[in-house]
């Protein structure tokens, strides 16, 4: 077996050279772009997370399940925006609601009645008692901290090793650290990810492995009335995918609350994508408040959060949470449209049977092949990691082949399939994504396992 495994890492990295050349010589007008945009953007892009190496690949336009590229390209999208775009390109509905905003005023700062009717599904949909808008996710967990220090008098946070929850100070601590920067299994370390971070938080967020009860209870133990809340992804979604053990998520809950501290949960990813009511449904257990981004937007920049309804109220106490473009008219529309008209039961049928052909048709090609690995299906989510067994936590995640990811993205998108760069995304569907969609992935899918097994 051992021998197969380096035979296949050797092919997957043979693969990685011939396809990325390829890719390169596809991709020339993204190369223009690239060169003429790092003249204004630091690494050519508006986000980091854009960047792409040793160049982005330039978006021209999206319809439906598809994207066009600046050489004019075309692919199945499985990018999906990071996982905001569950609705698909330009959904009829989507471009109504938003083209009829448009039409009456791209923004107030002044409430509307679609913001009222918005923060109304959002509470409907997840059990919410109160709810309040940001513009992306980093800004709702920012907010929805604040709220759970400003309610518990505490200052401290616990966070899941290895998670990421934006880009705001407090949680950029242990998002992707190194083995060697882990310290312990049972006390991991928590180093920050960015320059920049204020030496003075250090100390500050607590990291806790995933899927692990008597770790964070040995922390509230030593520290508890120091600690306002814990922070998760209720189903960890930036390694790939890691769900939560049966008992975990609830056992977090009683276990935070008998210390005083809070929970909540970060839905950025999995809200409206994995059930209509998100984690919180499709797990059945209540935080104390959840944070929630982009699918409950419709592929406007909108995001939300809220929870309980007297925590929420240390709001109107004095806990900052404002913002020039909370609840503008445009994201208000089109996340409207997006949960009430385009995110219904039916959208979520479809969206469980298009993720399970994916899932079944990539872990038959793995097992065909004898390519170690694994598929998720969350529905309109999911992923491939290259490790046998699924992932119980971050440290998992580090044991996976990351020179099969390396060969797979330039095989995918040489082969018409739009995907992220990365070994800790995974694929996003859309209601208007087709089985042949989907097949299409699986075959190119299924040609990369055949060939890995070359090797
Ligand atoms: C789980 C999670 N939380 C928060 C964020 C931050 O969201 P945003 O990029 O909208 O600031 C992300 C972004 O990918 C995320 O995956």
């Amino acid at each position: 077996m051992a021998s197969d495994q380096t035979a296949i890492t050797d092919k997957a990295k043979e693969i990685a050279y011939s396809e990325t050349r390829r890719l390169l010589d596809r991709t020339q007008g993204s190369k223009r772009l690239y060169e003429r945009a790092l003249q204004s953007l630091p690494q050519g892009v508006g986000s980091s997370f854009q960047a792409g190496d040793p160049y982005p690949i330039y978006l021209r336009e999206g319809r439906g399940s598809q994207v066009w590229d600046v050489d004019d390209n075309q692919y199945v999208d499985t990018h999906g925006g990071f996982g905001c775009m569950i609705v698909g390109h330009a959904h009829p509905k989507i471009v109504e609601a938003i083209t009829r905003a448009a039409r009456t005023g791209t923004h107030f700062a002044a409430p509307t009645e679609d913001m009222v009717l918005f923060a109304e599904e959002l509470c409907r949909r997840f059990r919410l008692e109160k709810v309040r808008f940001a513009n992306s996710g980093t800004e709702a967990t920012m907010s929805a901290i604040r709220v759970a220090r400003a309610a518990t008098g505490r200052d401290d946070i616990v966070k899941v090793e290895g998670s990421y929850h934006g880009h705001h100070d407090p949680v950029m601590f242990s998002v992707v650290p190194n083995s060697d920067l882990m310290g312990g299994r049972d006390q991991p370390s928590s180093a920050p990810m960015s320059l920049g971070i204020p030496k003075y938080l250090e100390g500050h967020t607590h990291a806790v492995p995933f899927n692990d009860l008597e770790v964070l209870e040995g922390l509230l133990e030593a520290r508890g009335d120091t600690i306002a809340c814990m922070i998760i992804e209720p189903v960890m979604m930036n390694i790939g995918i890691a769900e939560p053990e049966p008992g975990y998520l609830q056992g977090l809950k009683d276990l935070l609350h008998r210390f005083g501290a809070l929970l909540i949960f970060d839905e950025v990813k999995c809200g409206a994508a994995i059930a209509p009511g998100g984690a919180i449904e499709r797990y059945g257990v209540q935080p104390d408040l959840a944070c929630f981004a982009k699918a409950i937007a419709g592929g406007t920049p909108g995001a939300a959060f809220g929870g309980r309804g007297d925590l929420m109220e240390t709001i109107e106490r004095g806990a900052a949470q404002q913002g020039t473009f909370n609840g503008n008219p445009l994201v208000a529309a089109a996340g409207l449209a997006a949960l009430t008209e385009v995110l219904v039961p039916d959208a979520y049928e479809h969206l469980a049977k298009l993720g399970t052909r994916m899932a079944t048709g990539c872990a038959a090609a793995l097992t065909e092949h004898g390519i170690p690995g694994h598929a998720v299906d969350l529905g309109a989510k999911g992923c491939v990691s290259y490790r046998s067994q699924p992932l119980r936590n971050y440290r998992d995640f580090l044991e996976a082949n990351d020179e099969i990811f390396n060969a797979s993205y330039p095989w995918m998108v040489n082969r018409g399939v739009f995907m992220t760069p990365g070994d800790e995304e995974q694929w996003t569907l859309s209601v208007q994504h087709t089985e042949a969609d989907v097949d299409r992935y699986v075959d190119a899918f299924a040609g990369l396992c055949a060939e890995l097994a070359r090797g």
